[in-house]
Order: structure tokens, then C-alpha cells, then sequence
């Protein structure tokens, strides 16, 4: 790893960076996740040789008016299938290479979410390429799908194989009822806030490639330069919820209506609304939920035996602030991300019990230059694991791999309170770890003449 001195100035080269990297999306919003393959290496340089001219047509990724988009994204296998030269590809993160469904066993994706099982063509050689288009509402949305659908017709060796609809409610909910997408890190030197005023602006190069990171250098990047500087990775997993099987669970252990949404809270970490639970640990607050100055301020120092928010909380465990920190072992900020989770599919209308068939959840998206120290570690020491907090037989109550067998601690005076045999609420359905190349890197693919 190259050294950077801490005097040295970075300029983040914002208007190279795809939009969908560090900007916020509208609230709400409707989109359309669409997969590609490329069959001729030819016609799918031309497909990014169109795709570039969309994205520069939007203009910089700074300016916030803008209010459609869409991302492009490669696999492994689409860099391949476009020509790039082996050394190129060999220089891209190991994880990256090996592909997601290559990492199932170690990610927790076992069972019914094993690869086996997955939607196809999700985790198969055939994705290469992934396209994401957003956008305020259906009308603007059609509008911008023409122009990326414009980008890939007549194009005989570029084929359109899988697409999912997604939308973000006006509520910020998803389908186990909770608001999400709250808690975002600051991107040091790109002006686009976080949620929380007390934690530092993390390092761009936590999330883009060619800049200091939080270790003090600048982390590996593919090869040549103008392939990898101002790129990132991101990974997109389709994760069906169980959200009846979540209701009755609730409903069996819980002792009444209010005690139904204090267990679904001490899962998550907040209530239903947004509000924390180390804010408002004994009752919903929609009006702290609903502000985006008072939703995430603040951290757990003051909670470290996790009265008010257990320690195996699902957002507690995905980010600990300063609940590790504080023990001066592990160092929270190497494992932060930016995440633009959707929902798919519609939702179980409120107080059903009972499981109507319908495929829902949501499709997560993590985006980040460390797959493995970032997503990866999250996902298997945080979320599949209970090591950290002391209770190495606990999952992540709502998003670990339970299989029936597992518990969640709810610590409380005089006694702590166990839910026993969680079963698993969600089931992954297949995804993808992708590489988001800058606009100066997608104009390389397209010109590539190998
Ligand atoms: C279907 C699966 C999942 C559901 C339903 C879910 C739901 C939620 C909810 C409701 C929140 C609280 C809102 C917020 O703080 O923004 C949250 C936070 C979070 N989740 Fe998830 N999540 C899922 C999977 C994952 C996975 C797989 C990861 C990472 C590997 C993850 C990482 C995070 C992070 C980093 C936070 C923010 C925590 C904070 O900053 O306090 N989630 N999630």
C-alpha cells in the first residue's frame, strides 16, 4: 500500500463518479434493476459506448437537481466478456474475482439461500452487465428506461436477461414495516452529509477507488489507472422477506399488541417509525423518526450493556459506533458502507398473519471499495456471528442466517429476556458483486480493441 501524508490535499474528481455512487436517492422513488449479457464483445462495447453518453448527458453527479439516473455496473465475467486484458482482470479484489454465489458458504447463504436455489440468471457466469435506473416517479422513470432500453436495441449481441421493479415508499418503510436507509456515513471531501452529527466524515477512499482511505494509504486498485481510479464496488442482493412468518413469530412470544412492537424493535434497533431505540427506548416516537436532525444522533456509550438497545440489534450489530470503539479493539469506521436498499414486490397489508404467496423484500445494495473488510466482514462477524458482543451462539435476529434453532438476548432487569427458536425471516435470492467503473473507465471499456 502506497503512503499519502496527511498534509496532502485530495480533490475528489466528482464529475467522473457515477451518480449512483455517493448520491442520495430521491425520497421516494420508483427504479428497475436490469442484467445483460454480453454474447459479442464488440456489440458490448458499443452498449457502454451508449451507456457513457446517457450518464455524461446527466452531467456531474454534484448536482442534486438532477433527478433521474442510471448506474452502470460490470461483473467479473462482464469485464471478461468485454475484452479486458488478463492482467487487468487479475488486478481486481479477489472477492470481486471469485463472484458472490463463489462466497455463499462463507457469506451465510446455505440451505434454501444457497446458490442452488437462486433466481436465475442470479450468480450464474451469465450476468455481466447491471444497469440501475431511478427516478422521483413512473413517468420520469419510463422516460430514462427508453433512453438506457435506446442504448442496448439492435444490438444483436446484448441480451437482456433478468429485471426487477423497486421502489422506495414515501414512508422510507420496507416490508417488515420498518423505515430504512437511515443511518449513512459522510463522505469526507464530497460535501454530501451523513445522518449522524457525531461521527467524522469517513475517508473517500473507504468508498472510491485512487484516494487515502482510513488505514492512511491508498488501498489496491485494478489496473490501468484510468480502469480504477474513481471507481467502486458494490454488491446487490435480492433478499426475499418472510414477513408473515415475522408477524407470527412476533405474535407467539410477544405478551400483548405493544409488546409485538417493542420485541420487532429490539430486533432492529429502532421502532417501526425510525425513531432509535437509544433514543426512545420505551415507546414509538414518529415525530424523533421522521427527523432527519434528531434520527441518528446518537451513539452507545451510555448503553453499553444494551438495556435500551440490545448489543445484537440488527442495526446495533451492522454499525457499533462507539460500542467497540470504546474497547479500543476493533475500529468501527473500517467497516462502514453506503447502502441503497429497495423494496420489491408489494407489501403484506398491515395485520395479516397469514402468508399470501407473494414474492416481497428487499433488493440491499451496498456500495464501497472493500468488499471483503467492509460487506463481508459485516455480514460474517457481525450479522452470522455473535463473537464481538459476547454471545457467540447468536445470529442477527432479523437478517442472520437462523435456521429455527437460534436466540436473541434482550437484556433486562431483574432478568434478561431470550426469544427462542428464530427461524429465518429472510431468504437470499440471489446476487452479484459488481464493479461500478467511472465515466472515464466506461469510455476505456468502450474503446478497448482487444
Ligand atoms: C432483508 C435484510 C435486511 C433488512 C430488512 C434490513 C433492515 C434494516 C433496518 C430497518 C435498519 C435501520 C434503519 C437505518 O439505520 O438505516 C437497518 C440498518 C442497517 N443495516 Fe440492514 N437490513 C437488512 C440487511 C442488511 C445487511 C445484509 C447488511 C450488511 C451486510 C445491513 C447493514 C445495515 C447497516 C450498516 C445499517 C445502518 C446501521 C447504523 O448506521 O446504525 N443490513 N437495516
Amino acid at each position: 500500500m502506497d503512503t499519502v501524508s496527511a498534509s496532502e490535499t485530495v480533490s475528489l474528481e466528482l464529475e467522473d463518479i457515477q451518480s449512483g455512487v455517493l448520491h442520495p436517492r430521491p425520497s421516494p422513488y420508483v427504479g428497475t434493476y436490469v442484467l445483460l449479457r454480453i454474447d459479442d464483445r464488440v456489440a458490448g462495447r458499443e452498449l457502454l459506448r451508449r451507456l457513457h453518453r446517457v450518464l455524461a448527458a446527466r452531467g456531474p453527479s454534484s448536482d442534486v437537481a438532477r433527478d433521474a439516473w442510471v448506474t452502470v455496473a460490470l461483473t467479473y465475467q462482464g469485464l471478461k466478456a468485454l475484452g479486458v486484458p488478463q492482467e487487468s482482470l487479475d488486478s481486481f479484489a479477489p472477492e470481486f474475482q471469485e463472484g458472490m454465489a463463489a462466497r455463499a458458504a462463507e457469506l451465510g447463504d446455505v440451505g434454501e439461500s444457497s446458490p442452488a436455489h437462486w433466481e436465475w440468471p442470479l450468480g450464474t457466469p451469465d450476468v455481466h452487465v447491471a444497469l440501475a435506473a431511478l427516478s422521483p416517479d413512473a413517468a420520469r422513470l419510463a422516460s430514462v428506461v427508453e433512453r438506457a432500453r435506446r442504448a442496448h436495441e439492435e444490438l444483436p449481441g446484448v441480451e437482456v436477461i433478468w429485471r426487477q421493479d423497486c421502489y422506495q415508499l414515501p414512508t422510507g418503510r420496507t416490508s417488515f414495516g420498518f423505515k430504512d436507509g437511515i443511518g449513512q456515513p459522510a463522505v469526507e471531501g464530497s460535501g454530501i452529509p451523513g445522518s449522524n452529527p457525531r461521527e467524522r466524515p469517513i475517508k473517500l477512499g473507504e468508498f472510491i477507488l485512487g484516494y487515502p482511505d482510513e488505514m492512511g494509504g491508498l488501498p489496491p486498485m485494478p489496473t490501468p489507472e484510468v480502469l480504477g481510479r474513481n471507481g467502486t464496488y458494490i454488491v446487490f442482493r435480492k433478499l426475499h422477506t418472510r414477513v408473515a412468518a415475522y408477524r407470527q413469530y412476533l405474535r407467539a412470544k410477544a405478551a400483548s399488541r405493544e409488546d409485538e412492537a417493542l420485541l420487532g424493535a429490539k430486533m432492529v434497533g429502532r421502532w417501526q417509525s425510525g425513531a432509535p431505540l437509544t433514543l426512545s427506548p420505551d415507546h414509538d416516537d414518529p415525530q424523533l423518526g421522521a427527523d432527519s436532525e434528531r434520527n441518528n444522533d446518537f451513539d452507545y456509550h451510555d448503553d453499553l450493556r444494551g438495556f435500551k438497545c440490545p448489543a445484537g440489534a440488527h442495526a446495533r450489530r451492522a454499525n457499533p459506533r462507539d460500542a467497540l470503539d470504546g474497547e479500543g479493539s476493533v475500529n468501527v469506521r473500517l467497516h462502514r458502507m453506503i447502502r441503497r436498499g429497495t423494496s420489491y414486490g408489494p407489501m403484506l397489508p398491515d395485520g395479516v398473519l397469514e402468508d399470501d404467496g407473494v414474492d416481497r423484500g428487499i433488493v440491499f445494495v451496498f456500495v464501497g471499495a472493500h468488499l471483503k473488510r467492509q460487506f463481508e466482514f459485516v455480514k460474517t462477524q457481525w450479522i452470522n456471528d455473535g463473537i464481538f458482543i459476547g454471545a457467540p451462539a447468536e445470529k442477527d435476529p432479523l437478517a442472520g442466517p437462523n435456521d429455527g434453532t437460534d436466540t436473541f438476548t434482550i437484556p433486562q432487569r431483574p432478568i434478561r429476556r431470550r426469544l427462542q427458536g428464530l427461524p429465518p425471516f429472510i431468504v437470499t435470492r440471489g446476487g452479484e458483486y459488481c464493479f461500478v467503473p467511472s465515466l472515464r473507465a466506461l469510455r476505456w471499456l468502450a474503446e478497448l480493441e482487444t
